[in-house]
């Protein structure tokens, strides 16, 4: 078997460094049938959206497999699950309480606790109730104030069965891909969408936290964001470059750090900004238990006239997916946000690659996605070593599931899911990352 190698004395093999596996409720739980509709649900059925044409009615069956699938955890020995709550399954439309969904999730969470397995659980894994989309989606203020009702509703709920609560996961895909250039749901297309739509997730985010501040004091409560670390192809592309970090990443990041947003927001045309009222920076940069970071890719840019920046094509090698394989891209983001920020602790809550991967005498030999997560666990360590206060890494993801915009087709499981029988096989790299897990000391 294969082996995952890291330096002797690395954080990343100490006892209380904290392991995990993460998904989200629409790419994993199917039984579409006993929840509200989702703008994915809706977006789904667009023509034309999903590469193969799927949608999330059946995906991995998690809602009736969830026994099995607590026992998959288990058995690889890790010390959290990362899953996130479907709102349109736990509320109804008025508000109130959806018990039968509820009750679901309850179940799971007593399960995973019997095994001292720690819930890490997102509030909003971009599943937005389709009736809210209807007035408007994260467009409408008022849905930020939908969610605060929503988190109060699953907080009482849940009582004392949860480790964490993570807020958002990556505001930037709902925001920017939902709402400006529309290849996610609720696939609106526009320059004038994208800010305002963001503003109010991080409005809905601070708001969220004054829930969780309050009514759950005992968890450790936070928000999920995604990087994508922007790399100028040349000296002269450098002001472009550092435009598209602001841009799609730091825009998400220094609300809630710095409460502002970054300076290119002044050189905005005013149908292009957000609409700040006063009060909601301070609702948005209240302080925060933790940050968790989602790391995949780098990108390139180079200047244009018209655009300000371009983004290249990425540069092999490449993972399944068409992302550049770039690890050291990971410890260069860890640092440079260590420096611009005042960090909480940090946990990696995604990282990982999609693979085209081959059940052969029911074995997944995925040895290169098993050197993806080697490459990046050293790019890891390097950030630990220059100071970086990271608490934890969660695998994404347990299993292989719906991909969004790309449907079935890509896998980024530590597990196959062969779909047509719904068995589940731990891949190789499940394997070595359950080697790692249990050769802490
Ligand atoms: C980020 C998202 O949180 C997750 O839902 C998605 O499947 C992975 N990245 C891979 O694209």
């Amino acid at each position: 078997m294969n082996q995952f190698e890291l330096p002797s004395g690395s954080r990343l093999l100490e006892k209380n460094f904290t392991y995990g596996v993460a998904t989200a409720s629409f790419q994993i739980e199917g039984s579409a049938d006993t929840r509200l509709p989702c703008i994915w649900d809706t977006f789904c059925a667009t023509p034309g959206k999903i590469a193969d044409n799927s949608n999330g009615f059946v995906a991995c069956e998690h809602v009736k497999r969830w026994k099995e699938d607590v026992e998959l955890i288990e058995s690889l020995g890790v010390d959290a699950y990362r899953l996130s709550i479907s709102w349109p399954r736990v509320m109804h439309q008025d508000g109130t309480p959806n018990e039968e969904g509820l009750n679901f999730y309850i179940q799971l969470l007593d399960a995973l606790n019997a095994k001292n397995i720690k819930p890490y659980v997102t509030l909003y894994h971009w599943d937005l109730p389709q009736y809210l989309e209807d007035e408007g989606g994260w467009l409408n203020r008022e849905t930020a104030y939908r969610f605060q009702e929503y988190t109060k509703l699953v907080v009482k709920a849940f009582g004392d069965r949860v480790y964490s609560y993570a807020t958002f996961n990556e505001p930037f895909c709902s925001a920017f891909l939902g709402y400006e250039v529309g290849i996610h749901a609720p696939g609106k297309i526009g320059k004038e969408y994208g800010r305002k739509a963001a503003h109010h997730i991080l409005l809905a985010h601070g708001l969220g936290m004054q829930v969780l501040n309050s009514e759950s004091p005992n968890t450790q409560n936070g928000i999920v964001l995604n990087f994508t670390p922007c790399y100028a192809n040349s000296k002269a592309d450098e002001a472009a470059t550092a435009y598209a970090d602001d841009y799609i990443n730091q825009w998400y990041a220094k609300p809630i750090f710095d409460k502002a947003y970054p300076d290119i927001i002044d050189s905005m045309p005013e149908w292009q900004k957000p609409d700040i009222h006063e009060g909601d920076l301070a609702i948005i940069g209240q302080p925060i238990d933790f940050l968790g970071i989602n790391f995949y890719t780098r990108l390139k840019y180079v200047a244009d006239e018209q655009n300000i920046y371009r983004e290249l094509p990425p540069q092999e090698p490449l993972t399944d997916i068409g992302w550049e394989i770039y690890p050291q891209a990971f410890t260069d983001l860890l640092v440079d946000l260590n420096k611009r920020y005042d960090l909480p602790p940090v946990f990696i809550t995604e990282n990982g690659a999609a693979m085209a991967d081959k059940l052969e005498n029911g074995r997944v030999n995925d040895i290169d996605r098993v050197n993806y997560y080697q490459a990046h666990f050293i790019a890891l360590h390097n950030a630990i070593e220059q100071g970086v206060n990271v608490a934890g890494y969660f695998a994404w993801s347990l299993m292989d599931n719906f991909e969004w915009a790309e449907g079935y087709l890509k896998r980024f499981g530590i597990v196959y899911v062969d779909y047509p029988t719904q068995t589940r096989t731990i891949k190789e790299s499940g394997l070595c990352y359950k080697q790692l897990i249990s050769s802490r000391k």
